[in-house]
């Protein structure tokens, strides 16, 4: 991993556009399982719209969350879209059952679901659309290719990748330029740190996925409820200004349908760590289980 410093940076460059760096994950306004709609869809689009009240500019969605509902929660809360925000979404899954996906990255239905999301969203252009999964029966030139191919007939505006390796990143970059990495990436889980650095070197956005473990961070002992308790916030919060620190392309999307929720995770973006905080939770790697 490279030597860190605490970084600093307000703003990350994505897509054309200076966003404040902590963003909002909507796959969460989705119903149980994110397996259809959600139980409550007024107070998914309450927390949608408050997300962009409390100053958020970057907000991830996918076409299959919910079978295209968080995209249509989206449209419904904040279109149309104010200048400053990204709206990012992600095609190449199908949803099976609750809480699982599987990838398929064939060409024509990459197509498809860049169509059918062009329409939830109710735009002619997705600013950013990123690959949620290599498909491995595919080959990567052919799925990348497709989402070129979508750039250059004006339906997408950058392109960005999800659950990839450096070398992944590298193959895509021959063919098409790459703005944005989401891969898994918390306190806990850090299997990344090769992407993390190699984003960092070459100015791609990192978005990480789990920012808070989905919840597995907010509780628990050791050194991350220690620090949260010494600058008197939550543990989700440490964990999230933890993430802003380890890298300035670091963008973290914290996911929720609870607009106290929401409002905590904003506030972690004032949240400075001092060096040796910030080295006491690198070097002190936090166990946790994901919430079922
Ligand atoms: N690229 C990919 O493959 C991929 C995979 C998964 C997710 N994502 C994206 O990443 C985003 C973030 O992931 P995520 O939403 O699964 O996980 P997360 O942000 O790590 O955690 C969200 C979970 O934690 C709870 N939570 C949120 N803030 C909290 C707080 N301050 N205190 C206590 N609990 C809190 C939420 O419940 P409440 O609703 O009760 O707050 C929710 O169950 C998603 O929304 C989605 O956009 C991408």
């Amino acid at each position: 991993m490279q030597p860190l410093e605490p970084a600093r940076a307000q703003t990350v460059e994505i897509a054309g556009k200076t966003l404040r760096r902590l963003g909002f994950g909507a796959m969460r306004l989705a119903g149980p399982g994110i397996w259809g709609p959600p139980d409550d869809r007024a107070n998914s689009i309450r927390v949608a719209r408050r997300a962009v009240d409390l100053g958020i500019e970057f907000i991830d969605t996918a076409d299959v969350y919910g079978f295209g509902v968080t995209e249509e929660i989206l449209a419904e809360a904040l279109y149309p879209y104010p200048e400053h925000l990204l709206v990012s979404t992600k095609i190449g899954q199908v949803q099976t059952r609750p809480r699982e996906w599987a990838p398929v990255g064939r060409p024509e239905f990459l197509r498809h679901q860049c169509e059918a999301s062009l329409r939830r969203l109710r735009v002619e252009r997705i600013d950013l659309l990123s690959l949620h999964r290599v498909d491995p029966a595919v080959p990567l030139e052919d799925q990348v290719g497709e989402l070129k191919t979508l750039q250059d007939e004006g339906k997408i505006g950058a392109v960005g990748l999800s659950e990839v390796s450096v070398g992944q990143i590298e193959q895509a970059r021959r063919i098409v330029d790459i703005v944005s990495v989401q891969n898994i990436y918390n306190l806990a889980v850090r299997t990344w740190d090769p992407v993390v650095d190699h984003c960092t070197r070459e100015g791609i956005a990192f978005v990480p996925w789990y920012p808070i473990l989905a919840g597995g961070l907010v509780t628990g002992a050791g050194v991350l409820t220690d620090i949260a308790e010494t600058l008197g916030a939550s543990p989700a919060q440490v964990s999230l200004a933890w993430l802003l620190a380890r890298s300035d392309v670091i963008a973290p999307i914290p996911g929720t349908a609870s607009t106290a929720h929401l409002e905590e995770n904003v506030a972690a973006a004032q949240i400075e760590l001092s060096p040796e905080q910030f080295t006491a939770l690198l070097e002190t790697p936090t166990t946790a289980d994901v919430p079922a």
